[in-house]
């Protein structure tokens, strides 16, 4: 019998539903992408939450592409939106006449990805999108244009594959809703 941590409520996304989604992802960018020149398209990452689904995403593109990763401030623990952004890591590569490509784990208030649209794209990119393996609509409180979502899921804290409860439940194999109690203090 599986048995789930104690702090999981259940599984929302299994493995092979994520990977199923993340390949038909790769598939639909893959295509879009046709005949974009070697290299010039950019997967930047968003740390920490989304190391698994770009590490799973790049690996099943068919276009070559170069891979670089931000860091952000956080919610400092909390599940609490602050909508402040600060970015604490940057990217190494030179966005200007690259294809961009977000790479964030997921979209809620739409703070951050509203942050990081207008910092890229004020770099000069050859072109700016979006993608997030999780959307939750009910959240949102800035619009944001976003290219490719995985899953639109409920409100919520997930955990796993790649997000966090307080830097917790990463490397879960699976997306799952956090027991309440867990994060209301
Ligand atoms: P936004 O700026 O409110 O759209 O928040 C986006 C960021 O909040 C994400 O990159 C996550 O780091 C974090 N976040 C929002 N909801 C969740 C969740 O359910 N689980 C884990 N992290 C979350
Ligand atoms: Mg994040």
């Amino acid at each position: 019998m599986n048995t789930l941590p104690d702090s999981i409520e259940s599984v929302l996304l299994d493995e092979a539903t994520i990977a199923t989604r993340v390949q038909s992802l790769a598939d639909t960018i893959s295509t879009d992408y046709t005949g974009v020149r070697n290299e010039d398209l950019l997967l930047i990452g968003v740390l920490k939450g989304s190391f698994i689904f770009m590490a799973d995403l790049s690996r099943r593109l068919t276009v070559p592409h170069r891979v670089d990763f931000i860091a952000l401030s956080s919610y400092a623990d909390t599940a609490e939106a602050s909508g402040s952004v600060r970015m604490i890591m940057d990217t190494r590569a030179d966005v200007s006449r690259r294809h961009v490509l977000i790479v964030e784990d997921i979209l809620d208030t739409g703070y951050t990805l509203s942050y990081l649209q207008r910092i890229f794209g004020a770099r000069q990119p050859a072109s700016l999108r979006t993608c997030v393996l999780l959307s939750k609509p009910e959240r949102r409180i800035v619009h944001v244009p976003v290219d490719y979502v995985g899953f639109e899921i409920p409100d919520v804290w997930v955990v796993g594959y790649g997000l966090d409860f307080a830097d917790r439940f990463r490397t879960l194999p699976y997306i799952a809703a956090l027991k309440p109690a867990a994060y209301q203090k």
